[in-house]
């Protein structure tokens, strides 16, 4: 399963970007909002530190128009997917872009009709959000279930992008169903290395380890 972080904090990336987890990043209107930085600079500055696709969305809402927005944000880095919302609109602008050779990240996706469009569509990457579903009392992760079963079906190449991850149960239930790719905030990554059995048993190790006097350095 791959790792995206969904965020535009250029220091939390690199943090994790060390560690050798993450495969690429997502951000949104709201995240650029969140960093206070200017679009194409903060995106320049993750294509710099990530290899992998990092996601740049449009805000224009017709298709001539995203697809101008989508060129120019894709003239940043060769790895950025172009983030287009899955309306009508978004998907004559996902065909375009994806014939253009430009990866191309749906997002804003909410039933397994949508996903089966955007994957016509030649869509890289669909993104069910999981928990603003979840929100609304519907369950999110059916959606990646569901999704996973017609793509298999069809064997459609487009990457299921479990999104909207805001716990690590969501995580974990991403993972077991079998979604290609998950994003996530830093602070959700970070929770999934945690348990409160290790820090019990590193403690008590450390305490014997104590006792004994000995260094190994
Ligand atoms: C995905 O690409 C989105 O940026 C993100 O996952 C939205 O998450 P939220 O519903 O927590 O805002």
């Amino acid at each position: 399963m791959k790792f995206f972080v969904d965020t535009a904090d250029v220091e939390a990336i690199k943090e994790l970007n060390d560690l050798g987890v993450v495969d690429g990043v997502t951000t949104n209107p709201s995240l650029i909002l969140k960093s206070g930085r200017d679009i194409l600079e903060v995106t320049k500055e993750i294509t710099e530190i990530v290899s992998g696709p990092v996601s740049a969305e449009v805000v224009a809402l017709k298709a001539d128009e995203m697809i101008a927005e989508g060129r120019k944000l894709a003239k940043i880095a060769e790895n950025i997917a172009v983030k287009v919302p899955l309306t009508w609109d978004g998907l004559k602008a996902c065909n375009v872009l994806t014939n253009e050779g430009h990866m191309v990240n749906v997002t804003l996706c909410f039933s397994a009709n949508q996903a089966l469009l955007a994957a016509k569509a030649g869509a890289t990457f669909i993104s069910p959000f999981i928990g603003r579903l979840d929100d609304i009392n519907l369950d999110g992760m059916q959606l990646i279930a569901d999704i996973r079963q017609i793509y298999d079906n069809y064997d459609f190449e487009t990457e299921i992008l479990a999104a909207s991850i805001r716990t690590v149960n969501h995580a974990f239930e991403a993972a077991r169903i079998g979604s290609d790719v998950m994003t996530a905030p830093p602070d959700v990554i970070k929770k999934m290395a945690q348990h409160p059995l290790t820090d019990k048993g590193l403690e008590a190790f450390l305490s014997d380890w104590e006792k004994t006097g000995q260094k190994i350095l």
